[in-house]
């Protein structure tokens, strides 16, 4: 398969979204069986048996015996672009297609961004054993006509000798450097809260600003300190999302809802950055009489790659053509999940001017051209031992 192929087929599967004019694709959303049904077409067109687990990652395994693992996620933050996970998936298909020398599974994994339920990664944790447990997620899993009893079934199986993942670097550096593809060597750390302030509704107009229990005015405190903290400590940290409730002009707000993600290489640095945001929380909520509460929704250390899979990645791109050069990952992908059970390896393909969760998200037909070259290179020389 050629570039422009694969790249067509991100395009279609664009298409099925939960929000017209956008991609909105969230885990187990109904948009995510119209994905199964094109995915599906295409891995079975490569060879593949396709099944999809009970955390409904999509799954086709092409041959027998011990095996690759070629894999990203099909869902997708709110407004995305075309390309972040997906092109991964359609790598691994296209790469099949071409009958590789020993097995390989391709998976197309549920959810990573952590967008529906504000837990990331709940596909590929399944597969290493830590499934996600929260009932939300369990009646998502039910609504989606899955039996989250099978969890267990979605490990990985003993066969799995390797994970390799092929993704857009969401970042400038290739660009910058005007190279095609890099290898990662490592990708950074990340830990993600949910901080509420309860205050007391009220009119807008009739209640003196001496006397108001403003949750957002709270929150908006808080979210000045998690900037300078940022500055500060040298980690990146953002409040993505903000719910206030009831939401009206007129009224002030009872309840305010922030998420909140910070990522930094050391994993002591993010853990001391939590907690000083999570004291100057508490702190804000006490001095302002409003009620604050915190929960950690996740926390995934910084991992490493493979070294030796990814010195056999690193002679694949340079037998492809290409400088192997190497570069470490400042957004999350599963490849740091599978990295807890089986050697993973992962390749950036450029974006152009480092842009990524957003609609205008591209990837040049030549640096795809680049990534399949490398993949074939790889797949003639790494073995599933
Ligand atoms: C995934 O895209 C992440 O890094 O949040
Ligand atoms: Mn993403
Ligand atoms: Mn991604």
């Amino acid at each position: 398969m050629q570039a422009d192929t694969l790249i067509h087929r991100c395009l279609t599967l664009a298409r099925f979204t939960e929000e017209t004019g956008h991609i909105t694709r969230t885990f187990l959303s109904p948009p995510m069986r119209e994905v199964h049904r094109e995915v599906t077409r295409w891995m079975q067109e490569a060879g593949m048996a396709v099944r999809v687990d009970a955390a409904g990652n999509i799954r086709g395994v092409y041959g027998r015996g011990p095996r690759l693992m070629i894999g990203s996620h099909l869902d997708t933050v709110p407004h995305a672009g075309p390309f972040d996970g997906i092109l991964g998936v359609m790598m691994g298909i296209a790469l099949v297609e071409e009958k590789p020398p020993f097995a390989v599974e391709v998976v197309g994994f549920s959810e990573e961004e952590g967008v529906r339920f504000r837990v990331p990664f709940i596909g590929s944790r399944a597969l290493v054993g830590d499934p996600v447990m929260d009932d939300s997620v369990l009646q998502a899993i039910r609504d989606f006509e899955l039996d989250p009893a099978e969890l267990p079934k979605a490990a990985v199986a003993r066969d799995v000798k390797g994970y390799l993942e092929f993704h857009i670097e969401q970042g400038p550096v290739l660009d910058q450097k005007n190279l095609p593809i890099g290898v990662v060597e490592a990708i950074v750390g990340q830990s993600r809260a949910e901080i509420q302030f309860q205050g007391k509704a009220g009119h807008a107009g009739t209640t003196p600003m001496t006397s108001r229990c403003d949750a957002l005015a709270a929150a908006a405190e808080g979210i000045g300190v998690v900037e300078r903290t940022a500055l500060e400590e040298g980690v990146v940290a953002t409040v993505g999302r903000l719910e206030v409730q009831p939401g009206a002009v007129n009224v002030i707000p009872g309840l305010a809802l922030a998420s909140l993600d910070v990522r930094h290489k050391n994993a002591k640095k993010i853990d001391k950055t939590m907690g000083m945001l999570q004291t100057s929380a508490e702190e804000i909520a006490k001095r302002r009489g409003v009620t604050g509460w915190w929960e950690l929704r996740s926390s995934q250390p910084p991992a490493e790659m493979n070294r030796l899979m990814t010195n056999v990645l690193a002679a694949a791109v340079k037998s492809a053509g290409h400088q192997p050069f190497r570069l470490s990952s400042g957004a999350g992908h599963d490849a740091m999940i599978l990295a807890r059970k089986v050697p993973a390896a992962m390749l950036f393909l450029r974006s152009p001017g480092g842009v990524s969760h957003h609609p205008a998200e591209t990837v040049d037909e030549y640096v795809v051209n680049a990534a399949l070259a490398a993949g074939r290179k790889f797949l003639e020389t790494w073995r599933p031992v």
